[in-house]
């Protein structure tokens, strides 16, 4: 036969076009679209369906190491990835922590550890930079960018992640000199410290508070401190997990400056409330849904929609961060009870991506296939050094494919899912549109939600440097 697989009958979407076209995969590879192609030693009938680029989620926590004695993750690389492929997902890039005080290279040495042989699709690491000492930054760094780990992640909150602006500003100039992207988590420490500590005095230490601790002014704040020192220092930046319109419109100022600032928003800003945190007790179910930022109000959903139309945003990610729910090592640990601030943060919801973002933007209306695609791979794929090879239906490209039933409609609930947490955010939630095979590499690795991957499937993914990572021309 003259290929390995055909996708006959279906209808191609890219970023780009939409056309009806069959598809020719040799060698894991796309090698022809087009009508007539030729013999094939295995068939698939896409009549009906869309065909569209496998999904990549650039924001996805598994594995990642917890302090000692707090709760851990509830996925790793084997169900993680197990979820995301039954989610028309086949890449996703996770993040490689470097705990204060250890080299880079050795901590991401420890999670391929993790994922070698356990992923059932292609992963590639984001580096979270803890510690950055004069070796990290003069040495590991650009040692590792070379490798292909050309995006690393800073935060501006959390105790055990923090740095300090002039941390910062060294860690942009050193992504500066090697040509990295840096993705920011725009909080603000002091303040969120200051809230915490105000409403814990009241008594107010239920989950919701979690929320108040950290309004959009917190996340405003940090955001226009993270643009302005990425000017100064004349950086590209990607500002991450937008929850809403006020740190969506310090990313739009700054693009209309002319700056190189990118934006990311997430399942949940469009689909959860602050609400969702109500419940007063640890026995409700509020916890459920702490994550930072946290989830706002319908008024948000609609900026973050103004976002995604306008050019503000160019990926949506699920920031998957799972942990279990029930018992001791879950969001309702002993202390957690105590107070939202020991709640661990992050929701899981690498399955539900597509089906969510599909369901609100396509199908009612808010969005064109193409930008459908753009934002959950495409986007992805150029943003972060995997594009050519990631993330189109085109000859040359990895035959990286889900089919989707635009008219499907399900309701997502926990019996579906295959991820290890014991609970969805998004359980009852009604979608319209829904993937029905995932291919990874031309491989059928999920055919209606029967998982037929394996893990070791997936590959570890080096990554060319961001092509929209290098310094503006005018100050060149
Ligand atoms: O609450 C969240 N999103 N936790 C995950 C870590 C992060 O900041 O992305
Ligand atoms: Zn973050
Ligand atoms: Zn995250
Ligand atoms: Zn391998």
């Amino acid at each position: 036969a003259d290929f390995d697989l055909l996708i006959r009958g279906g209808t191609c979407v890219t970023a780009a076009d939409t056309f009806r076209a069959d598809v020719a995969i040799r060698g894991g590879r796309i090698v022809a679209t087009g009508e007539n192609l030729g013999s094939a030693d295995k068939v698939i009938d896409a009549s009906g369906m869309l065909v569209m680029p496998g999904g990549i989620d650039s924001h996805v926590h598994l594995a990642q190491h917890s302090a000692p004695g707090t709760p851990q993750m509830a996925d790793g690389f084997e169900s993680g990835t197990r979820s995301a492929i039954a989610g028309g997902t086949t890449t996703v890039l996770s993040f490689a922590v470097q705990p204060r005080g250890a080299g880079l290279r050795e901590s991401v040495m420890a999670y391929h550890g993790k994922a070698e042989g356990q992923s059932f699709c292609d992963y590639g690491f984001h580096l979270i930079i803890t510690d950055p000492s004069p070796n990290v930054l003069g040495q590991e760094l650009p040692s590792l960018v070379g490798d292909g780990y050309t995006s690393f992640k800073v935060f501006m909150t959390y105790d055990d992640m923090v740095l300090n602006d002039r941390q910062l500003l060294d860690v942009f100039d050193c992504a500066r000199g090697c040509g990295a992207l840096v993705m920011v988590h725009c909080e603000g420490y002091d303040a969120i410290r200051y809230m915490t500590e105000k409403l814990e005095r009241a008594g107010k230490t239920a989950p919701y508070y979690h929320g108040e601790s950290r309004p959009q002014v917190v996340e405003r704040e940090a955001a226009h401190r993270a643009i302005s020192h990425a000017e100064l220092v004349d950086v590209p930046i990607m500002i991450v997990h937008v929850s809403g319109r006020e740190a969506m419109e310090q990313i739009r100022w700054a693009q209309q400056k002319g700056l190189k600032v990118y934006g990311e928003t997430c399942t949940q800003y469009i689909a959860l409330t602050a609400e969702d945190m109500k419940g007063f007790n640890m026995d409700e179910t509020g916890g459920k849904y702490v994550c930072s930022p946290p989830p706002r109000d319908r008024a948000s959903w609609d900026a973050i929609w103004e976002g995604i139309r306008g050019g503000v945003f160019q990926t949506f990610s699920s920031d998957h961060c799972p942990f279990f729910w029930e018992g001791t090592e879950g969001k309702q640990n002993p202390k957690a009870k105590t107070s939202f601030r020991w709640v661990p943060n992050g929701i899981p919801g690498v399955e539900n991506r597509m089906q969510v973002f599909f369901s609100k933007g396509v199908s009612e209306g808010r969005i064109s296939l193409n930008e459908f695609v753009a934002l959950t791979s495409t986007n992805h794929a150029k943003m972060y050094g995997l594009y050519p090879r990631k993330g189109s239906i085109a000859p040359g490209f990895d035959a990286d494919i889900v089919l989707w039933d635009a008219n499907r409609e399900e309701t997502i609930s926990q019996s579906l899912m295959h991820h290890a947490a014991d609970y969805t955010p998004y359980e009852g939630l009604r979608v319209k549109g829904w993937p029905v095979m995932t291919l990874l590499g031309g491989k059928v690795v999920c055919d209606d939600g029967r998982i037929l991957g394996r893990p070791g499937d997936g590959h570890f993914l080096p990554r060319a440097l961001s092509p929209f990572a290098g310094p503006s021309a005018r100050q060149r």
